[in-house]
């Protein structure tokens, strides 16, 4: 193995943005610091799609914009790794919040998104930090496989819990859908998921029309999430502590990681997929190959069919070894023209200081978005019935690819 694909360190880094002190931190500390200074980037030193600058991303004037509440919500923010995602909503700018604490489990990493957030508490761990009696709210942005627990843990401490994608992970999936589900039903806490399809410009569109009836039911729905990684991503391996390439995306099934694509029928219409067959192809790329990846994965892109709630069809697609293929994108067609002109489809103004930023615009409406689902005490865009149904959907597809196309029942998880 490579030593970038090792440290999911861009190797200009190490020649560039680095130093002698540098080098004395260890690499889980450098991973902050040099990454501070630019956008997250991949083993190659690309920058991570989703991350470049957007011309959809709605600009930081307030203008517009109405406050709903006086009051700050305080919240804590845990995980700053490869992606840098605590750090990319926003919160410290929202006049209606008070960043109280950080926590990453690494040091470094921990003060580099104490600086980001311009907080100076911080935690050694999101569970230590879950125990502070002044947060009121979280904001889970660790590794995959840990999302469920921790937002469990968060809920059960009496605290709103926002979570980064996928809400629950691979061969857990199913029990932690439970157990979240519990959870929120038992504390009357709101659980949310950033899911940064939701807030993409069309996706918004088109659940504003299909709310006011434009669409009627959607008779088909696609969504596709498309990633070519010929080199597996960095990512947190709990073996080492480090961002290293044997992390939890190495040989990622693609069905493991859906809700960028089956957001484009569930966060649309608030309806559900129910059954599934999904098909996969093995992959050329190594560490899709099923002897190099801890999941015995060997599908680069898997393709599901869907039934929907409405009695409707629903192809969603997820791909990270097809060259040409890129993007988070999806589209819909119901029973009617889809043109409403009373519907205003255009997404509103942020408050002051919070621009929409990565992912087509949408973390600064995600995060307002559960800020003011808190303060007016109302759903979150994506609730935990949207997340476990974007989030199940695709581990069963994975399964039903693994028994070559089977159909197969998702289970269904509501509030
Ligand atoms: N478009 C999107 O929605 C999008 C894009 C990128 C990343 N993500 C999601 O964001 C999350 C973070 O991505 P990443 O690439 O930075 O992940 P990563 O694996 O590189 O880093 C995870 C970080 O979490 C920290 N961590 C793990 N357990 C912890 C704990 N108990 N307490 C405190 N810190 C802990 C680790 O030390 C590490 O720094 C992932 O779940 C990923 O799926 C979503």
């Amino acid at each position: 193995m490579k030593k970038e694909e090792q440290t999911g360190i861009p190797r200009r880094m190490f020649l560039h943005g680095i130093g002698t002190a540098g080098v004395v931190m260890g690499v889980a500390g450098l991973t902050s610091r040099a990454c501070a200074a630019d956008v997250p980037r991949d083993s190659g030193g690309k920058v991570i799609p989703g991350f470049e600058k957007s011309g959809k991303t709605a600009p930081a004037d307030g203008k517009g914009w109405r406050s709903v509440s006086n009051r700050k919500v305080r919240v804590g923010i845990a995980g700053y790794g490869l992606c840098r995602f605590g750090a990319q909503f926003f919160f410290d700018k929202h006049p209606n919040v008070e960043v109280v604490a950080v926590t990453d489990l690494d040091p470094g990493r921990c003060a580099g998104l104490a600086k980001a957030c311009q907080c100076d508490k911080t935690y050694p761990s999101c569970e230590e930090m879950i125990k502070d009696d002044k947060i009121e709210a979280v904001f889970i942005a660790t590794d995959a496989p840990s999302h469920a627990r921790l937002a469990v843990e968060a809920l059960k401490h009496g605290k709103h819990a926002a979570s980064a994608v996928p809400a629950v992970f691979g061969p857990n999936a199913e029990k932690d859908a439970e157990m979240l589900l519990k959870a929120v039903k038992t504390s009357g806490r709101k659980y949310m998921l950033f899911e940064t399809s939701a807030f993409h410009s069309d996706c918004y569109a088109l659940r504003q029309q299909y709310q006011a009836g434009a669409l009627g039911k959607l008779i088909y729905s696609e969504g596709e999430y498309y990633h070519y990684k010929d080199r597996t991503l960095g990512s947190y391996n709990p073996k080492t502590g480090k961002i290293d390439g044997n992390g939890w995306r190495r040989g990622l099934p693609p069905m493991w990681y859906p809700t960028h694509s089956t957001a484009y029928y569930v966060s649309i219409s608030g309806g559900r997929l129910t059954e599934v067959s999904c098909l996969g192809m093995p992959s050329i790329v190594d560490h899709l190959k099923p002897a190099n990846n801890s999941y015995q994965n060997p599908f680069g892109t898997e393709v599901a069919l869907f039934k929907t709630s409405e009695g409707g069809m629903s192809r969603m697609a997820v791909g990270w070894d097809m060259p040409i293929a890129h993007g988070e994108k999806g589209r819909v067609y119901g029973q009617k023209l889809g043109y409403e002109p009373k519907v205003n489809r255009t997404r509103p103004p942020l408050p002051p200081g919070v621009s929409g930023g990565g992912h087509g615009g949408s973390h600064g409406y995600l995060m307002n978005d559960f800020i003011e689902s808190i303060l007016l005490d109302r759903k979150p865009v994506v609730d935990v019935g949207d997340a476990l149904n974007m989030t199940i959907a695709g581990v069963v597809a994975h399964r039903s690819a693994l028994n070559g196309g089977k159909w197969m029942k998702v289970p269904q998880y509501e509030l």
